[in-house]
């Protein structure tokens, strides 16, 4: 009987490895074999450790599994998908959270073994890459074309299209001896809520591995690097683990499966800094330096890395590419609405019952997502408020709940969907709190070098302070209406001058606090500082 229970992070965090442990010690004597494999996550984390079987109908789940439910799982007919156990969840397929789905670029998560290449084969690993030398054969220009036509936008949050970002790649010329492009993927992610970047590293490392050699091929160059965040050790383990297997087996190195392409790729560990998951301050931290945003121009993709042509991606873009190659452009573009094409793995998190990865085609509605997937607020208590796209996002009210998740709609109401994070706060959040947090966390995490930012959020910390102790100290209504005015021209000081968008982001949340939740904002009240 083969059993799967996942290594992925969340799992772990929810104790699948003592799981895993009471399951190996409560079978070795048993007189069926059971091999357990590891697998990588569903994305229902609300579910985790989800414990499936192999059956002959397909997987059957049980969950979320702890280590005192092993001894009844194993009696009571687990290892045969017995229905009759309380965790009994059906076959995996059919749980609507993941029935509802339209999964393209985590199509394998939780499915495969993320760290066996034959799995990875086996469900139409490298197919992309095939297809890819074969276009290549003809001229490199065929790569880049297929990724235009796609219709794939940047998902690591700004959607720039990432076919045009390749072609400046492909035909921008690097300098010195050594003629070298590089192939960056930013692994630094950092928004909160977030977790699709670990989530694919961890469960199909192999997908995100074929995308950079794919973007390799297509651009001409033959090294990459994968700029982990510290925080993802499982990550970086499992990576490694996939990357020296790749080489082993001539997906990577000198001669790409007999073609006489080469690719190099290694992993980097981040310095623990949210700037650091900003493109050029990734690069200077790359470099071995400390992590200061550069200015633009020169574009990363004309003056990169070491000063060479760069393609800096997302994790989840470039997971993205093999799917593309494999089934064709327009597979991948009829999925979708007006400019957003393809799907975006959404991120449920924060005060929300049934937390987790939901990968959709753009169009769909917050309002659809946190009520059919995400079933409400953990506490039960009403939402009060949703901030999507992370910490520099806007927190958006239950009247902009059914806009359609797609990135020309969200900024026609001065909101961002960003890297897909949605994070639900119940009615007990101070929105207030919420404004003031976002300037704190620019004061902590900006890199220094413009002022607008570097000052302007302490200014902006300062004044939200001077604006409670008004209110709190009844002082006369000129004094708050001019501390709101000053609040609102310190935003746009920063919304316009700063250098990047960690400063020139950070006043969203805080608007739309101020538009939005103005009934609340201040005179919520909450708490004092
Ligand atoms: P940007 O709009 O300046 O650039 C987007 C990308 O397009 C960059 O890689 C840039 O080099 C490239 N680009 C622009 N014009 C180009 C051209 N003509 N040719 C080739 N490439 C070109 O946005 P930026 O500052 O890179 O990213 C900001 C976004 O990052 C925000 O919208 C936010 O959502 C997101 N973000 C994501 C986080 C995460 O954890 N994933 C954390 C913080 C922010
Ligand atoms: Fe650095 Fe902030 Fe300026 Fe960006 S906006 S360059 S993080 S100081």
């Amino acid at each position: 009987t083969t059993l799967y229970l996942p290594m992925d992070t969340t799992a772990i965090a929810m104790g699948a490895d003592d799981v895993a442990k009471a399951i190996v010690f409560q079978t070795k004597e048993s007189s069926e074999k059971v091999n357990l494999i590891r697998n990588g996550s569903r994305g229902m984390f609300y579910l985790e450790p989800l414990l499936e079987v192999e059956t002959p109908q397909g997987r059957v789940a049980y969950g979320p599994v702890s280590v005192d439910d092993v001894e009844s799982l194993l009696t009571q007919g687990m290892l045969t998908g017995n229905a009759d156990h309380p965790l009994y969840l059906g076959l995996t397929e059919n749980i609507p959270y993941l029935a509802k789905q339209q999964r393209l670029t985590f199509k394998r998560a939780g499915i495969i073994n993320p760290v066996s290449i034959d799995d990875y084969i086996t469900h139409d690993g490298f197919v992309g890459l095939n297809n890819a030398l074969t276009l290549l054969a003809e001229d490199q220009q065929n790569i880049v074309d297929e990724i235009k036509t796609s219709g794939l936008r940047g998902r690591g949050g700004a959607a720039f299209p990432t076919g045009i970002k390749w072609q400046t790649v492909l035909d921008a010329k690097p300098t010195g001896a050594e003629q070298q492009k590089y192939i960056v993927c930013n692994a630094d992610e950092g928004d909160s809520g977030t977790f699709s970047d670990r989530l694919l590293m961890e469960a199909d490392p192999f997908s995100l591995i074929e995308g950079m050699i794919i973007a390799g091929l297509a651009v001409g160059a033959t090294q990459g690097y994968i700029y982990l965040r510290s925080e993802y050790p499982q990550a970086q383990l499992i990576l490694e683990q996939a990357i020296a297997t790749a080489y082993q087996q001539q997906y990577l190195g000198d001669n790409i499966q007999g073609s006489g392409h080469k690719f190099d790729l290694e992993v980097r560990i981040g310095a623990g800094a949210y700037i650091c998951g900003e493109e050029t301050s990734l690069l200077e931290s790359l470099e071995g330096k400390r992590g200061l945003v550069r200015a633009k121009p020169p574009l990363p993709a004309i003056e990169g890395l070491f000063g060479q042509p760069t393609i800096v991606n997302n994790v989840i873009s470039l997971a993205t590419v093999p799917i593309i190659l494999a089934k064709g452009a327009q597979y991948y573009q009829d999925f979708g609405v007006g400019r957003s094409r393809g799907t975006l793995p959404f991120q449920l998190a924060g005060n929300i019952k049934q937390g987790g990865l939901v990968e959709l085609a753009f169009g769909t509605t917050l309002a659809d997502i946190v009520n059919d997937f995400g079933a409400g607020t953990y506490t039960g208590e009403p939402i009060k408020a949703i901030q999507v796209g992370g910490p520099l996002g806007a927190y958006l009210p239950e009247q902009q709940w059914h806009t359609a998740l797609d990135y020309e709609a969200f900024s026609a109401i001065s909101a961002v969907l960003g890297h897909g994070g949605i994070v639900v706060f119940d009615n007990s959040i101070s929105m207030t709190e919420q404004a003031r947090f976002a300037m704190e966390f620019c004061t902590a995490e900006s890199c220094g070098k413009c002022t607008p930012c570097r000052i302007g959020s302490t200014r902006g910390v300062e004044v939200i302070d001077n604006m409670i102790a008004a209110h709190q100290n009844q002082s006369p209504t000129e004094q708050s209406v001019a501390l709101n005015e000053l609040l609102v021209d310190l935003c746009d000081t920063m919304i316009d001058g700063s250098l990047c968008a960690m400063g020139s982001m950070t006043p969203i949340p805080v608007k739309s606090v101020m538009t939005h939740f103005a009934d609340d904002f201040i005179t919520d009240n909450s708490t004092q500082y």
